[in-house]
Parts: structure tokens; C-alpha cells; sequence
């Protein structure tokens, strides 16, 4: 597949083999989210959404860090120096593409190379699965500069973590490594960082199988049926099949010929052929 990439920015980004690694590229600044990353951010995942050649999107970090949060100097000390109107835009750039990437086009991973901080777990939870190094440190660092976890940070350990560990993980903001992330539930796995690379290339290329129609149906479906009741989860997945049916009607038949018919594969077992 043909290779393009983008490194002279506050976003890099690379593109083979249906896979879009995408770096937070502020090395020196431990990849702090500044107002200029997060508009690249949003223009970048605007470039990469609907390309053919993209099947699944990873988000990592040059250098030490994953993201060392908000830039405390650009994002807040000199965006409040400009007043409300540059709070209120600084703020909708951040949160506007962490939602974006919630609902993105393609399955996403957060591969969680070093620091992970604050802000950083706004782009963590928008990633659909996450794989850390064990090597990896995360904190919500926001009281240990005099601020609650703001911009979703809260929200995200609430959702991912038990109360207790939640109300612990906030108050104290003491640093967890990826092992404690991945038993606390805030990343799916922990590997060591030699070998991370791999096991979210292997993970990727599992996704890179599937249908990729029934892909977004079932992530959206996993994010939206949290907050509803059962009925209304039913419901909204059935409109949810259908929906997707009138988008790709003719893969699930094929699934289905493929097993009953051609018995070429067992849906048990593994994907159809597409
Ligand atoms: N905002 C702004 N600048 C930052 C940030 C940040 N979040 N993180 C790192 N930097 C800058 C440093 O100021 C320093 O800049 P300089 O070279 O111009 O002096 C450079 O990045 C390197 O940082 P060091 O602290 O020297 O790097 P070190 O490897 O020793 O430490 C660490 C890394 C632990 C990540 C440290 O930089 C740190 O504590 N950063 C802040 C983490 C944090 O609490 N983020 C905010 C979370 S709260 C929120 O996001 C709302």
C-alpha cells in the first residue's frame, strides 16, 4: 500500500498498511496539548476520516510521552491572558476533537508510549481501545497544581474506574505505571514498551478483517448504549442493524453464504473474507 507521511508539525502522522499512526509531535514540550496541536489535530483527523487506504486509527506520542496534558502556558495561562472568548475557543478546539475521534469513522487506539497526564485522558477515552507500555506513568495531575480534573478528565475516570479508585486516583494524583492502568481498567493491556508497537500492529490487523460498516455500528453502539436503559437499548439496536444493513447489505449475506453455504470459515472462529 502506498506510504504517506507528515512529520513537520505539532501532528505527525504515517499511513500503511490500512493503519493511520498518528503522534502527538511536541517532543521537547512532552506533547502538552497547545491551541496550535489541537487545531492540527482536527485538521488531521478531517484529512484521514474517509480515506480508503485507513482502516483503523492509532494515536501515540513522539519521544518520552503519550501527552503531558494541556500546555499550562499556552493552553491556559496565555489563552486567559486573552480573556473569555480565547478560553471558551482554546476549550472548543480540545474537546471538539477528542469528540470527533469518539465517534470516528474507523476503530481507534490509544498506544500509550510515556507520560500520560490531566488532559490526556480526553484523547485516551476517545480512543476506543487502549494498550499502554508498562513502562508508561499516568496521573491526574490536576490537583497538584491547584485545579480539578476538568475538560472531561473526571468524567473519564468515573466511567473507567471504580469509585474508589476514581476518588483516589483525583485526590492524591499520584502517578499510576501501565500495569496498575491496566488492572484499574483505564487501558486494556500492558505490555513492555519493546514490544507495544507490535501488539497494537497484531491488534489493528485483527480489526483490519472485519466489516468495516459492522465496525462503526458496534463501536457507536458500545459508547451509546451505556447511558440507556435496556428497552431503549434494544430499540436503538435494531434501528442501529437496519441502518447499517442499508449501508452494506451485501456483506452480512456474504458472511452468512460463506459459512452455510461455501462452508469456507466458521464466524466462531474468525472473520469471513471480504
Ligand atoms: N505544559 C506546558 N509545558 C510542559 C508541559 C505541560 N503540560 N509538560 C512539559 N512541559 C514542558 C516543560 O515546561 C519543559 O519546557 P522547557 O524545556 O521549555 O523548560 C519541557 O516540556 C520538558 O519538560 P520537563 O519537565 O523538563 O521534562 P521531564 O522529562 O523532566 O518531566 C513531566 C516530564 C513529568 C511530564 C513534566 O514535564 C511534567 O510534570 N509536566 C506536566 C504534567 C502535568 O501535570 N500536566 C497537566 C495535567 S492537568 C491538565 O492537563 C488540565
Amino acid at each position: 500500500t502506498e506510504k504517506t507521511s507528515e512529520t513537520e508539525d505539532a501532528v505527525a502522522f504515517d499511513v500503511e498498511g490500512g493503519i493511520a499512526w498518528v503522534r502527538f509531535n511536541r517532543p521537547a514540550k512532552r506533547n502538552s496539548m497547545s491551541p496550535t496541536l489541537n487545531r492540527r489535530m482536527m485538521q488531521v483527523l478531517d484529512e484521514l476520516e474517509f480515506r480508503d487506504d485507513v482502516g483503523v486509527l492509532v494515536l501515540s506520542g513522539e519521544g518520552a510521552a503519550w501527552s503531558a496534558g494541556m500546555d499550562l502556558k499556552e493552553y491556559f495561562r496565555e489563552t486567559e491572558a486573552k480573556g473569555l472568548g480565547a478560553v471558551r475557543k482554546a476549550q472548543s478546539e480540545a474537546y471538539g476533537w477528542w469528540r470527533r475521534l469518539r465517534w470516528y469513522r474507523v476503530p481507534t487506539i490509544a498506544m500509550v508510549n510515556g507520560w500520560c497526564f490531566g488532559g490526556g485522558y480526553g484523547p485516551l477515552f476517545a480512543c476506543d481501545l487502549a494498550f499502554a507500555a508498562d513502562e508508561a506513568q499516568f496521573a491526574l495531575s490536576e490537583i497538584n497544581w491547584g485545579i480539578l480534573p476538568g475538560g472531561g478528565a473526571t468524567k473519564v475516570v468515573v466511567e473507567l474506574l471504580s469509585m474508589r479508585d476514581a476518588m483516589y486516583h483525583a485526590l492524591t494524583g499520584e502517578l499510576i505505571d501501565g500495569r496498575k492502568a491496566a488492572a484499574w481498567k483505564l487501558v486494556n493491556e500492558s505490555v513492555p514498551l519493546s514490544g507495544l508497537k507490535a501488539r497494537v500492529a497484531e491488534v489493528a490487523g485483527v480489526l483490519l478483517q472485519k466489516n468495516p460498516v459492522a465496525l462503526k455500528a458496534t463501536k457507536d453502539a458500545i459508547r451509546r448504549v451505556a447511558e440507556m436503559t435496556y428497552d431503549n437499548a434494544e430499540d436503538y439496536l435494531v434501528r442501529a442493524q437496519e441502518a447499517a444493513n442499508s449501508f452494506d447489505n451485501e456483506g452480512r449475506k456474504e458472511g452468512i453464504r460463506q459459512f452455510i453455504d461455501e462452508k469456507s470459515y466458521k464466524p466462531g472462529l474468525g472473520a469471513y473474507d471480504k
